[in-house]
């Protein structure tokens, strides 16, 4: 316990700002003490402690804070933009210095500075374009390194440059920390130039790599006549510690968001590689996907609904702002004979983004959308685009961050009642298809559960009775005929005899609104079930298990594969408790005529009794 003589004789400062973290900034408790003892001046904004708190605004990502920087030289009308990632093997632990440039109309020194400032911005509260917050590029900056240095030139040899650096700030004692008027350079440091003239590590293969210059002397010319660079030395706050990983991501997530731009001639570089632009709803003709497609190939999507829709500002406002929202069906016929590894690692079309919605033309979610879509597996094969105008920002929940949506109720509602029947309509159709697909995939073969039950048989402690000397001599005649009354729609009558012949267990099916539950006879050396789909048990039990088949739309879509090609687990088992009461049914049949009676009298009697059980759900 302090003493009241202990806590008196401390320094006064200490006492205010007991509570703050032992590395909280000095020059921030020095001012907190003078604001409460002194009475002096508040500033609205405490820059001492209040930039360290500006690093958490919450990006989701390195690359999101980064297409910050792209979106601002994006506006500044760049035609090249280019992203780093400087993995520095002298600097300790391999720290990254991340840097962004542009070739836009750079910024004059007065406009640099007060850009520097929290909210400084030349397009505030402009909803046309992508930037109107005034605190992109600075928290973008600062989320991943303490230090942010900003340099823009609107003339070669004229470089400006501003600083944003956290510690340094909260020392600064003032009252009011002011921004000093930018440093003019005339050419950038070695540290900098080397950014523009040197590989980086990654990718290992230089020539993936194309650089702005060769050497220092190139430079000045190559960067063009205006232009800005957005350097974060030594971050400390990356969502991965390789710049082989940070590559990656960057590279496929801006070759989506930025789509548009690309596709209308922006080049953009990471570590001086040439990102391509990919479209996740497969209808722009010169993007990623149709490297892959050769001529027998639909190469884009369809465009199957294109519906202009009114959204109201806010809920209780009566004016609005158009949305337009497309639906593009994938050639599913087509591209569901490609190899699974194309599919899935080439057309990424199981990456799990049915919805895609544009601000102001640059993509601001990407994923599904459960509520208008379903979580259905089906919801691969197509694909919705929503664009819409920054004045509904405060409608569809765009924070100033522009991390993704989310929608008001109204908005959601919106949408659903514009294109949820088409939606549905969609996703019958491709269930359809893949049923037929599956139904298809399935002729001339067991199924999952005809094929244990048999590969079982060798395990079984009491043997079914072996064929007769006859019967054998005959098999195959008889089985072909066999397989002629078990023919499914779907098969032909070689592929019947296929299946039948291998397997020793088989379920048909038989629709007979007086017959029992089930049936069983054994024939050639085969186990015959046979269901019948008018009884409850079918409709009520068998047939919704074996629909569980195909799950949701998850991380591994590898599951998809699994249940489109063979039996999902509850079905196999739900087979296998048909078919081990049909074995020892037919087993104990065959051992005296009493038995025999007995048995199918059960059988008649208990299929009738849940008949009327079933009756009462
Ligand atoms: N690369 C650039 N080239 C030219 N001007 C730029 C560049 N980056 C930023 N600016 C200027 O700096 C200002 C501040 O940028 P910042 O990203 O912080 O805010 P903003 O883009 O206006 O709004 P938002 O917070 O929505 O991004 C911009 O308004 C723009 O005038
Ligand atoms: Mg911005």
């Amino acid at each position: 316990m302090e003493t009241v003589t202990e806590t008196i004789g401390r320094e006064p400062a200490e006492q205010i700002t007991e509570n703050w973290s032992a590395d909280a900034p000095r020059g921030g408790r020095a001012v907190m003490n003078r604001m409460i003892k002194e009475s002096a001046t508040v500033p609205l904004f405490f820059a001492q402690t209040l930039i360290q708190s500006l690093r958490d605004v919450g990006y989701n990502h390195t690359t999101s804070a980064l297409c910050e920087h792209v979106d601002n030289a994006y506006q500044a009308g760049a035609s090249e933009i280019r992203i780093y990632f400087r993995q520095n093997k002298r600097k300790e632990g391999g720290a990254i210095d991340v840097a962004v440039y542009d070739n836009g109309k750079g910024m004059a020194p007065a406009v640099l500075k007060a850009a520097t400032a929290f909210g400084g911005s030349l397009n505030f509260g402009n909803r046309d374009g992508i930037g109107r917050f005034g605190m992109g590029m600075k928290t973008a900056a600062l989320s991943l390194s303490p230090v942010m240095e900003l340099y823009s030139w609107q003339e070669p040899r004229a470089i400006y440059s501003m600083t944003l650096d956290i510690e340094a700030i909260g020392r600064d004692k003032s009252n009011l920390v002011e921004l000093p008027d930018p440093t003019l350079h005339s050419e950038f440091s070695y540290e900098l130039s080397s950014l523009f003239t040197s590989w980086m590590i990654f990718p290992s293969d230089h020539a993936e790599q194309t650089r702005v210059a060769e050497d220092e002397n190139d430079l000045v010319e190559k960067l063009g006549r205006s232009g800005t660079l957005v350097y974060m030395p030594e971050c400390d706050r990356l969502t991965y510690a390789k710049a082989k990983t940070l590559v990656e991501h960057a590279m496929k997530e801006m070759a989506r968001v930025y789509r548009r731009q690309i596709a209308s001639g922006l080049k953009l570089y990471v570590n001086n590689r040439l990102v391509e632009a990919f479209d996740p709803t497969y209808s722009m003709a010169n993007a990623r996907h149709t490297r892959f497609l050769d001529e027998s190939m639909p190469r884009q999507s369809r465009l199957v609904i294109s519906k202009p829709v009114n959204i109201r500002l806010n809920e209780n406002e009566a004016a609005t702002a158009q949305i337009q929202i497309k639906i593009y069906k994938l050639p599913i016929e087509e591209w569901s004979t490609l190899p699974r590894k194309t599919q899935k690692n080439d057309l990424r079309i199981f990456d799990g983004l049915t919805v895609s919605m544009l601000r102001n033309d640059r993509e601001v979610f990407a994923g599904s959308l459960p509520k208008i879509t379903t979580r259905h597996s089906v919801t691969n094969w197509y694909r919705v685009q929503i664009d819409f105008p920054g004045t509904l920002d405060e409608a569809f929940g765009v924070a100033s961050n522009k991390q993704g949506v989310r929608l008001k109720g109204y908005v959601e509602e919106a949408i659903k009642e514009a294109i949820g029947d088409d939606i549905t309509t969609m996703n019958d159709e491709i269930r359809q298809f893949q049923a037929a697909q599956n139904a298809r995939r399935g002729a001339g073969r067991p199924s999952t559960g005809e094929l244990k039950a048999s590969e079982a048989d060798a395990f079984q402690a009491k043997p079914l009775e072996p064929l007769t000397e006859e019967e054998q001599q005959q098999v195959d005649a008889n089985l072909r005929g066999l397989a002629v009354t078990l023919k499914r729609d779907d098969e032909t009558d070689e592929q019947a005899f296929e299946r039948i012949k291998n397997s020793q267990y088989i379920i048909a099916f038989k629709h007979d609104p007086y017959w029992p539950f089930y049936d069983v006879s054994h024939q050639f050396g085969r186990v015959i079930l046979t269901i019948n789909t008018a009884h409850a048990f079918f409709t009520a039990l068998y047939e919704p298990v074996s629909k569980i088949g195909i799950p949701a739309v998850s991380d591994d879509d590898d599951d998809f594969v699994v249940a489109s090609s063979e039996q999902h687990g509850p079905t196999v088992a739900l087979d296998l408790l048909l078919l081990s009461l049909a074995r020892t049914q037919s087993r104990l049949s065959k051992t005296n005529e009493d038995a025999h009676k007995l048995i199918d009298t059960m059988r008649r009697e208990w299929s009738e009794a849940y008949r009327v059980q079933m009756s009462m759900i």
